[in-house]
């Protein structure tokens, strides 16, 4: 018999299960950037025949990132286990923590393979993206705890939507050149690891060009949504979306141009997780959802394809334009 959760309890531990997803990504930066990579050279055992490190720098940083590891999966267990003892039980929690596991599983499966392909950087590149599919699993979950069953309602037409879309993949495209330039850079992690033969000026001069499409699109976003008039929410979840673009932009031309000093690589890094995370709470906050705790959203039904009254979203009194179905269900909600 599983014990009774309320839904704001499972809120708080999805919130940490994603708090725990970020911690890894960037300790996992953190074993590379300080050349911990076959700090343990064994898996899961530390060495050959001991699980834990010897009392040493580099074996120690690669073993706390697997210990971050170990509480990930202890914690995304419980969160499992939690959402399957919700009455009624959300199929969707229910999916997303099974996803939660199963990305961890596969991270670890593929964290064994860079220790055992002595640091190739395509494993490499593949274990940050498979990490970016982990955060995206983490952040969906948290986002849809934090709100009640049933489906949303869109608050932007459907140009805009696909424009988020669109963002979403180029976003993907620049993370994925992003790891390209680490594989072609000097960080590999550890000593005679293989790089990718490509100059490490040509790959970063492709990442920022990449980035800076991205920028130009995310500023001609939100002219769109200021000359449509979207609700207030959006509009500035979309500034801030463009607030951690520039600042990301600036910490990555300035690591650049210094030599890509460790510390700031690693602040590279957890600004990817906060423009990814802010790229997909953006794209939710296109369409509005029921509030924790209620059945309905809390908006007034449209008439003549415009949103009335929008209530409570980010205290926008201003009418939305919207799709030119009016007010459009964004999808069943569990
Ligand atoms: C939205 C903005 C940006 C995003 C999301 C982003 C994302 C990334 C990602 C995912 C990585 C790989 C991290 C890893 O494998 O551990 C990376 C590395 C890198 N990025 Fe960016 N980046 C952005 C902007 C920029 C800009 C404008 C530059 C300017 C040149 C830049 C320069 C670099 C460099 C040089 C590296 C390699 C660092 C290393 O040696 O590990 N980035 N970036």
């Amino acid at each position: 018999m599983l014990p009774h959760v309320g839904p704001r309890a499972f809120l708080r531990a999805s919130q940490v299960a994603l708090g725990l997803v970020v911690l890894n990504i960037v300790s996992g930066a953190a074993v590379r950037l300080s050349d911990s990579g076959l700090g343990c050279p064994d898996w899961p055992n530390c060495s050959q025949h001991h699980l834990t490190p010897p009392l040493s720098l580099h074996p120690a940083i690669e073993f706390s990132n697997r210990l971050v590891v170990v509480a990930l999966c202890i914690v995304a267990a419980a969160v499992l286990v939690l959402a399957l003892a919700q009455r009624p039980r959300r199929r969707d929690l229910s999916w997303l923590s099974a996803g939660l596991i199963a990305g961890i599983l596969a991270e670890a499966v593929l964290g064994g393979v860079v220790v055992y392909s002595k640091l190739n950087p395509y494993v490499v590149m593949t274990h940050f993206m498979v990490g970016i599919g982990l955060l995206t699993v983490a952040v969906v979950l948290a986002l849809r705890a934090g709100r009640a069953p049933g489906a949303g309602v869109t608050m932007v037409g459907t140009g805009i939507r696909r424009l988020g879309r669109f963002m979403i993949g180029v976003l993907l495209l620049a993370i994925a050149a992003g790891t390209a330039t680490t594989g072609a850079g000097p960080h590999a992690g550890g000593k005679g690891a293989k790089r990718i033969p490509v100059p490490l000026t040509d790959m970063a001069r492709t990442h920022a060009e990449i980035v800076l499409v991205l920028a130009a699109m995310t500023l001609a976003l939100l002219y769109l949504l200021e000359h449509r008039k979207a609700p207030a929410k959006v509009t500035e979840r979309g500034r801030l979306l463009l607030v951690a673009m520039v600042a990301q932009g600036v910490i990555g031309y300035t690591q650049y141009f210094s030599h890509l000093p460790p510390l700031l690589v690693g602040v590279h890094v957890f600004g990817v997780t906060v423009v990814w995370t802010a790229m997909l709470w953006f794209y939710d906050g296109l369409s509005h959802h029921p509030v924790l705790g209620t059945a309905e959203p809390a908006l007034a039904p449209a008439v003549g394809g415009v949103v009335g009254n929008v209530g409570d979203v980010g205290g926008a009194s201003a009418p939305a334009e919207v799709g030119a179905s009016g007010f459009v269900p964004s999808g069943p909600g569990r």
